[in-house]
């Protein structure tokens, strides 16, 4: 899968662009703040339907400006496709491919899929259980649409619940029917969460323990590490938070279920996030990463673009160099500072970019 070109309008600090992609590598560089990372965004917006590290629409949309334009090429085994997506500043987006509205954005993700990798993505081991379940639902949920559904269920009955906790403990009750209908709700999509959640992780992890003995030679190993164990059923699932209501009222929080699970890895045997050294941590973590490129290719049957944004001077030699030869017949999108770390080919293709323009050089 590849994208050859990008047409941006008031997107950021872009104000009419139109750039022309190698299938290949496409080194795109400047100096900070120039509107490097605004490239990948624009692409990645296209993909999922939402920026990557924007909190709302209108924050993409150029200053003072009342709409922004993403206008997408890009090609698959089988088709051309064109997409156009506009964002309004006082309602909601459209979306277009081929001319056809999409409506639903659970529906773009059929489309074009990509894997985009940033510094703080090294993070991934020592970071927060919190980023790794940002990791594994962004992941799961760009291949499975029902996987989002089920997290928003469960997290709008999350809210309720935990909000009617501590109006419990201010009312000194020990337990409440209003309590055991979020359970209910909870328990029904918590336990097509953890199936998604774990189906996804053994996937993962056989690609991410090939990655990880090609790059150090050692034995890397993910599994899922749910905050309720064992294959639990809807049922199982509810009588255990029912059992637990006195606990949590105390609490005035949801101890219990998916928004405590979290990823185990190991490496040699060892826990990574305790035992692991800063280099193996951050090869576990970059293992991850193209391992999730690799489960989304045996899925789909393409190899997602790569989005590589900031990454390279990141890396050692080692790592780089696995990571150049891995991606070398593939899509990627380089931003760097400066390209000595780049090794170009003929098909690279370089970009400077200064005050939101783009310059193919
Ligand atoms: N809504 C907006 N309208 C106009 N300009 C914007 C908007 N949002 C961000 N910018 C500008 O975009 C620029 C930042 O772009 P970007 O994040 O792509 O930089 P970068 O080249 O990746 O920099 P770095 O190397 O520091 O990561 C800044 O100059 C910022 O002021
Ligand atoms: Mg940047």
């Amino acid at each position: 899968m590849y994208i050859s070109s990008l047409t941006l309008q008031s997107f950021r600090n872009y104000d009419k662009e139109r750039i022309e992609f190698s299938p290949r590598t496409n080194v795109i560089f400047g100096d900070n703040a120039q509107g490097k990372t605004n490239i990948l965004e624009a692409i990645y917006m296209f993909a999922q339907g939402k920026s990557h590290r924007a909190h709302t629409d209108k924050e993409l949309i150029a200053f003072g400006k009342h709409f922004a334009k993403i206008g997408i090429e890009f090609h698959d085994a089988d088709r051309d496709y064109s997409g156009l997506m506009q964002l309004n500043r006082g309602g909601k987006k459209s979306i277009k491919i081929n001319h056809v509205q999409i409506k639903k954005l659970s529906m773009l993700m059929n489309y074009l899929n990509v894997v985009m990798f940033s510094p703080e993505d090294l993070d991934l081991v020592k970071g927060s259980p919190t980023n790794r379940r940002r990791f594994i639902d962004s992941a799961v949920s760009q291949l499975n649409p029902p996987y989002l559904v089920n997290l928003i269920d469960y997290h709008k009955a999350l809210v309720q619940k935990n909000s009617l906790l501590k109006e419990l403990r201010r009312k000194g009750r020990q337990s409440d029917m209003t309590l055991s209908v979020w359970n209910e709700q909870l328990a029904e999509a918590g336990v097509k969460i953890m199936k998604y959640r774990r189906e996804f992780l053994e996937s993962l992890n056989l690609f991410a323990a090939d990655i990880q003995k090609e790059i150090s030679g050692e034995e890397l190993k993910i599994s899922y590490a749910p905050n309720i164990h064992g294959e639990v059923t809807a049922d199982e699932f509810y009588n255990l938070l029912e059992a637990n209501q006195k606990r949590e009222i105390e609490l005035t929080s949801a101890v219990l279920g998916v928004q405590r699970d979290d990823m185990t890895i190991t490496v040699n045997g060892r826990e990574a996030r305790v035992y692991g050294s800063q280099g193996q941590q951050r090869t576990a973590a970059l293992s991850a990463k193209i391992a999730q490129a690799d489960y989304i290719e045996s899925i789909k049957d393409e190899y997602p673009v790569l989005l590589l944004d900031d990454i390279m001077s990141e890396l050692d030699v080692r790592r780089r160099l696995y990571l150049a030869e891995k991606i070398r017949d593939k899509q990627v999108f380089i931003t760097c500072t400066d390209t000595d770390l780049i090794d170009s080919t003929d098909d690279t293709r370089l970009f400077h970019i200064e005050g939101g323009k783009a310059e193919c050089i």
